[in-house]
């Protein structure tokens, strides 16, 4: 028997958090054991160094070192967490996986895609999420969103441009994987967008039943 890994992915005030519960207790009313997990982080370790990416410093932190934690932190996450979880036939969610890595570090860093794609190999081999819900929403409503939340991390100070990178690139590769991707406007009121993840569920349902 084998998992379902379902990503959570798109910019910072998407929603990402408030609906990873919401598909949680959905799927565990259905009598399906879920396990909820964030990126970077998940194991002690891996949130150390979630520590590390999100904490603004006087030092620059080099686009490959931040490239670089983020994998080592996914590692740790994969073999302590995320693995164990799939092969005992859990649903995994996982708020930002991989595609949060192309977007920031490849669209807003603008790190080559295929260096990324290396290291996915590299750290990964062939897993893959099997669903990635994509929360998309204009950049100044998630800003303000994230914002109103409270203090800002190292990535909530990136500017305007770097966000409209990082929303093109989650919506490019949603586009051109139709089958893995499910794009939600996030920027609706949150009860349509739970709605919109309603419609998902009797398909994965089935689909974790198999
Ligand atoms: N659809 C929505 N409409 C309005 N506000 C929302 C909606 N979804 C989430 N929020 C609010 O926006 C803020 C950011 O949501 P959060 O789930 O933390 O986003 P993320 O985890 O994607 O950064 C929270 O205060 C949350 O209550
Ligand atoms: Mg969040």
């Amino acid at each position: 028997m084998t998992g379902l890994f379902i990503t959570l992915e798109g910019p910072e005030g998407a929603g990402k958090s408030t609906n990873r519960e919401y598909l949680a207790e959905r799927l565990r009313a259905e009598g399906i054991e879920v396990l909820l997990t964030r990126e970077p982080g998940g194991t002690p370790l891996a949130e150390r160094i979630r520590e590390v990416l999100l904490t603004p410093g006087d030092e620059q932190m080099n686009p490959d070192t931040e490239l670089l934690l983020v994998f080592a932190a996914r590692a740790q996450h994969l073999a302590e967490v995320i693995r164990p979880a799939l092969a005992r036939g859990a649903v995994v969610i996982c708020d930002r996986f991989t595609d949060s890595t192309y977007a920031y570090q490849g669209g807003g860093r603008g790190l080559s895609l295929e260096r990324i794609a290396t290291l996915e190999t590299f750290v990964q081999g062939d897993l893959r999420p099997d669903l990635t819900l994509v929360f998309d929403l204009p950049v100044e409503v998630g800003m303000a969103r994230a914002t109103a939340r409270g203090r800002l991390d190292r990535f909530e100070l990136e500017t305007r441009v770097f966000f409209e990178a990082v929303r093109s690139a989650f919506l490019k590769r949603a586009e051109a994987d139709p089958a893995r991707y499910y794009l939600l406007d996030a920027a609706l009121p949150l009860t349509q967008v739970q709605q919109s993840i309603d419609a998902l569920l009797p398909k994965l349902v089935e689909r974790v039943r198999g």
